[in-house]
């Protein structure tokens, strides 16, 4: 048994996207704070997303300038910057393409600000990339040699170095299937959206990428609560 818990907390259309072209009403708006709320209600130290949600929500696709730092070889070891925090935002960023400026979430994102970042990395990183979150205080994992990290041996690593036995996994959708395929999802905290989204393209609650092909995996409803604006907010846990 792990020593450590996973839920995943996501809000989604009735058609299972998590993103898209009509994700930007007043409606999913609304939806959008009570997904909020619903997190902080949990009280759990970590939060875990994949590097495209902490791009486009976090960091903004800022690129930061590395040619300050030498390319001196920095051994593929875990940096630790502070275990004393009151929260933690982890991001999966196996190839190191976010560039954070600080080693905690700032303004930009409010209700999270002050928190403490992980990132997760792969061995391929740059030498001038580890250069940077240490001089900016970012802690970081290796959890594997090339990108396909291994996500149960970040876990342990990070339940081990920081003391976190919750983990909130919030999406996307591909890193939420990594996790699901990995076996490392205990249970589910939806918010359904009265939305039909319909976009093709846009992102469904558990993706794969080029391995699609995956075993079904079986969850049992523990609760259902009506939101307001036709809302629902329904937990499950897995079925063992
Ligand atoms: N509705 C909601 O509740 C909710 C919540 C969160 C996010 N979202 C939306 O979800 C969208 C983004 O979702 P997404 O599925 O495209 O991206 P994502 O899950 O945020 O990030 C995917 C990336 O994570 C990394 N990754 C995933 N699995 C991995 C593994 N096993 N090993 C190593 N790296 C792995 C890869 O990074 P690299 O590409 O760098 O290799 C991959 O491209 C955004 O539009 C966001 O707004 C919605």
């Amino acid at each position: 048994m792990r020593p450590y818990k996973v839920v995943c907390h996501m809000a989604t259309s009735l058609d299972g996207k998590v993103n898209g072209k009509n994700f930007d009403t007043p409606t999913t708006l609304f939806f959008g704070e009570e997904y909020e709320s619903i997190h902080q209600k949990y009280h759990y130290k970590a939060w875990i997303c994949g590097r495209v949600t902490f791009e486009e929500q976090v960091t903004y696709g800022k690129q930061v300038d590395l040619s300050k730092y030498p390319d001196t070889d920095i051994p593929r070891e875990d940096f630790i910057a502070d275990t004393e925090a009151d929260a933690y935002a982890i991001a999966i960023d196996p190839s190191g393409k976010l560039g954070w400026e600080q080693g905690t979430i700032g303004d930009d994102y409010e209700d999270r600000r002050g928190e403490h970042i992980i990132t997760v990395l792969s061995e391929e990183v740059s030498n001038r990339y580890l250069a940077h979150l240490r001089t900016i205080g970012v802690s970081y994992i290796f959890a594997g040699k090339s990108k396909q990290l291994d996500l149960k041996l970040a876990l342990d690593k990070i339940n081990r170095h920081f003391s976190i036995t919750e983990f909130l996994l919030e999406g996307g959708g591909y890193i939420n299937g990594s996790f699901l395929s990995a076996g490392l999802v205990d249970e589910l905290s939806l918010i359904l959206i009265p939305l039909v989204e319909g976009t093709q393209q846009s992102v469904p609650l558990f993706a794969y990428g080029d391995n699609p092909f995956q075993p079904g995996v079986e969850f049992i409803l523990e609760k259902v609560e009506p939101l307001a604006n036709s809302g629902l907010w329904l937990r499950y846990r897995l079925k063992q």
